[in-house]
């Protein structure tokens, strides 16, 4: 079963129930302050946050992360239906961290990464961006390693950050927008109990080719919590 946890340093061990009752309180004073609960999280407790589920951790991205990254976003593969061309030299992907640490210190993202506790290998990433802390809402995104495919590991992982984004950061409405021929984009995002809500219709042009985009939502107020 999926199980997000703010504190613990080991793999298994317990949330640290006094961090737990700190960001509580955090998220009670912060809702009446113009600092938000996000940034608070993200930039000021990052060690502290680890998602751990049956086979993964997820944690927020480190450069030291990056050789792991290129492997999976050099991939045309797995590019298909990105907004970004694959990674052709390691200067692509430190201009890719240094975007996602100044989205992290503007307090308008996190992105992390999964790593595959038994190979101890970084797998892929997940982000939470366009984040809108008056209408607690954010999109989120997900890359996978080709290699680990279709082997229920992306909704392993999306199940544990959506408990994290609805239970910890306090989120009340997630959105995604795919590619519609991304079928296994499609199929997760049904799975985690996200409506396609939508339909834009040619809105990307890029790699050669016009793309239409499906949009997708998930309201707290409709989710199931996920059973083990
Ligand atoms: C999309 C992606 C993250 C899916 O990860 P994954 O770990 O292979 O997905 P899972 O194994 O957890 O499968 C989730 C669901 O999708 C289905 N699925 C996976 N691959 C599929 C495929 N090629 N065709 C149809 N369904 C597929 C699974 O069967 C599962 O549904 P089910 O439980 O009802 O059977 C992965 O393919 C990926 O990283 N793609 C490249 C990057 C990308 O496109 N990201 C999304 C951008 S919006």
């Amino acid at each position: 079963m999926a199980r997000s946890s703010l504190g613990g340093d080991q793999p298994g061990a317990p949330a640290q129930p006094f961090l737990v009752a700190d960001i509580r309180t955090a998220r009670r004073l912060l809702r009446h302050s113009s600092f938000c609960l996000f940034s608070f999280l993200l930039m000021l407790l990052p060690a502290h946050i680890k998602i751990e589920t049956n086979r993964l951790t997820i944690r927020l991205v480190e450069e030291s992360d990056l050789p792991s990254l290129f492997a999976v976003n050099a991939d045309d593969a797995v590019t298909r239906y990105l907004p970004y061309e694959s990674w052709k030299s390691a200067a692509d992907g430190e201009a890719w961290f240094s975007r996602a640490a100044a989205r992290l210190a503007a307090g308008e993202a996190g992105q992390f990464v999964i790593v595959h506790r038994e190979s101890r290998r970084v797998v892929g990433t997940c982000l939470l961006f366009r984040f809108e802390q008056s209408s607690a809402r954010a999109e989120v995104g997900y890359v996978l390693a080709r290699e680990y495919w279709g082997a229920g590991y992306m909704l392993e992982a999306m199940k544990a950050f959506v408990v994290f984004a609805f239970e910890q950061l306090g989120m009340r409405r997630l959105e995604a927008e795919i590619d519609p021929r991304n079928v296994s984009s499609a199929r997760l995002l049904e799975r985690l109990g996200f409506v396609r809500e939508g339909l834009l219709r040619q809105r990307w042009a890029m790699k050669g080719e016009v793309a239409d985009s499906g949009f997708y939502g998930l309201l707290h107020e409709d989710w199931q919590p996920f059973p083990p």
